[in-house]
């Protein structure tokens, strides 16, 4: 990450979403989560996440203890383990990620 977005991205973890949004878009609204087997490009497109569908919860629910401050390859053996999007997305805390289509996460985002 670039030094200025580091800052910000600091700063925006220290004082929450709302300074996050006034600090001016130091973190994209949606992104692209990189695959670890790309082999397997040609199963389905890749996996977005969406900052923004996930705007009620703080920084902190997710950084850094989830996901680090960069992009980092997961697969869904990971989250069937409860890890990354699967610590929320187990049926309990929120919908299940075999409860939703392919599409909600696969393809052109939102
Ligand atoms: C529900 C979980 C979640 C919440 C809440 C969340 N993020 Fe993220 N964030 C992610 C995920 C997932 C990634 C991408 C990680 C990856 O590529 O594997 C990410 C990536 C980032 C990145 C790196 C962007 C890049 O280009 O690589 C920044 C900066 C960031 N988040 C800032 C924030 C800030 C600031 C907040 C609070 C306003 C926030 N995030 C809230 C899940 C979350
Ligand atoms: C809740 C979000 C979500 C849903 C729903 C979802 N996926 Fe994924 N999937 C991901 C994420 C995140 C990754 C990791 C990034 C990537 O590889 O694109 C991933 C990765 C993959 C991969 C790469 C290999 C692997 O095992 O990780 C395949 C293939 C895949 N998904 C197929 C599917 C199919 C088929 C469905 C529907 C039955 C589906 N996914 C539903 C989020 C989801
Ligand atoms: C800290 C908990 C948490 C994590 C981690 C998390 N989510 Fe979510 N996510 C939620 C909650 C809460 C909702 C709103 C829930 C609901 O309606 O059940 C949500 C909603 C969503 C939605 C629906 C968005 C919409 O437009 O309605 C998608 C798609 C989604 N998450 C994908 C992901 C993916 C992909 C990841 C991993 C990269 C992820 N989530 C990680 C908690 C989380």
């Amino acid at each position: 990450m670039r030094r200025r977005g580091r800052l910000l991205f600091v700063l925006a973890l220290a004082l929450g979403p709302p300074a996050a949004l006034a600090l001016g878009a130091a973190f994209p609204a949606t992104l692209r989560i990189p695959r670890r087997e790309p082999a397997s490009a040609l199963a389905v497109p890749a996996a977005w996440f969406s900052h923004r569908a996930h705007g009620a919860l703080g920084c902190y629910s997710c950084h850094p203890s989830v996901f680090p401050q960069a992009p980092l390859a997961f697969t869904h053996e990971d989250m069937r383990a409860g890890r990354y999007c699967g610590s929320c997305h187990d049926g309990a805390r929120a919908f299940a990620i075999t409860a939703v289509a392919c599409g909600g996460c696969h393809g052109t985002l939102h």
